[in-house]
């Protein structure tokens, strides 16, 4: 009963406000709605657990409306993400097709050997690729290793933190994805940002069970209890349910 009340009373503080729709099936209720516009969100978890297919969704999302999305790859080949992309019933040919989504290839720049950016110059980079496209919706895909790629690694926090208020100067939403190799190790990504979600998968009856948990939102009252997630035809969807 009682949570049946805190579920309306949410609601009714956050009628108020404009939200951004995640596009991912069963996110935006555990969010209270959606994310909120101009701000900027990591989703982490291990390798394959969804978080490049939720980026995707995302932008998929905004294109419905005709908002343009930008996928900047860091380290994967964009043509790859694409073609996997296309298995799920998301229509992204057609948003392809129309520009309204486009993908950026940092990742071959980036792993140049001869020449390193700084942090500032790969976000000022970033920046000038959203400004070009004139995208509401930003997807940078992944910031893990990084650290390993530019040139001034203890920069980051400073760098980072001026690239975010750039961000949400712009009134642009941004999800950052990162690799989770351990739970307990937290990055700048985690502080800096204005809401994390960390999925997890664990081995259960010889089975892989994937959940979702919110680890942070700002603003936003929110469930941060894991739910359940599978992957579906069209693409990640979150269940109102715990994973056990
Ligand atoms: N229909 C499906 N059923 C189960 N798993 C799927 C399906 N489609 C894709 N996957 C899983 O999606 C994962 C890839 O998701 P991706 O978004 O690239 O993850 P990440 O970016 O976190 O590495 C693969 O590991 C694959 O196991
Ligand atoms: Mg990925």
């Amino acid at each position: 009963m009682v949570t049946v009340k805190k579920v309306v009373y949410v609601g009714e503080i956050l009628k108020t406000l404009e939200r951004v729709p995640s596009g991912i099936q069963g996110l935006d209720e555990i969010i209270g709605g959606g994310f909120l516009p101009g701000r900027v969100y990591l989703i982490t978890g291990p390798p394959g657990s969804g978080k490049t297919t939720i980026g995707v969704q995302f932008l998929v999302e905004g294109a419905k409306n005709g908002d343009k999305g930008t996928f900047i790859s860091l380290v994967e080949n964009p043509k790859i993400i694409v073609q996997d992309m296309l298995r799920y019933n998301f229509g992204l040919l057609g948003y392809l097709q129309s520009k309204t989504i486009t993908f950026h290839d940092l990742g071959s720049r980036l792993l140049r050997t001869e020449y390193r950016l700084t942090w500032n110059e790969l976000f000022n980079t970033i920046l000038q690729i959203i400004d070009e496209e004139g995208a509401k919706r930003v997807v940078i895909d992944s910031f893990t290793s990084m650290e390993h790629l530019v040139k001034d690694p203890d920069n980051k926090r400073w760098a980072l933190g001026r690239f975010i208020r750039a961000l949400q100067e712009l009134e642009i939403t941004t999800l950052i994805t990162s690799e989770m190799l351990q739970g307990d190790a937290y990055t700048d990504e985690h502080y800096l940002t204005d809401g994390v979600i960390v999925i997890h998968h664990f081995m259960r009856n010889y089975q892989m069970v994937r959940a979702i948990q919110v680890l942070k939102m700002h603003g936003v009252p929110h469930d941060s209890n894991m739910k359940r997630v599978r992957f579906t035809d069209d693409g990640v969807r979150v269940y109102q349910e715990a994973p056990f």
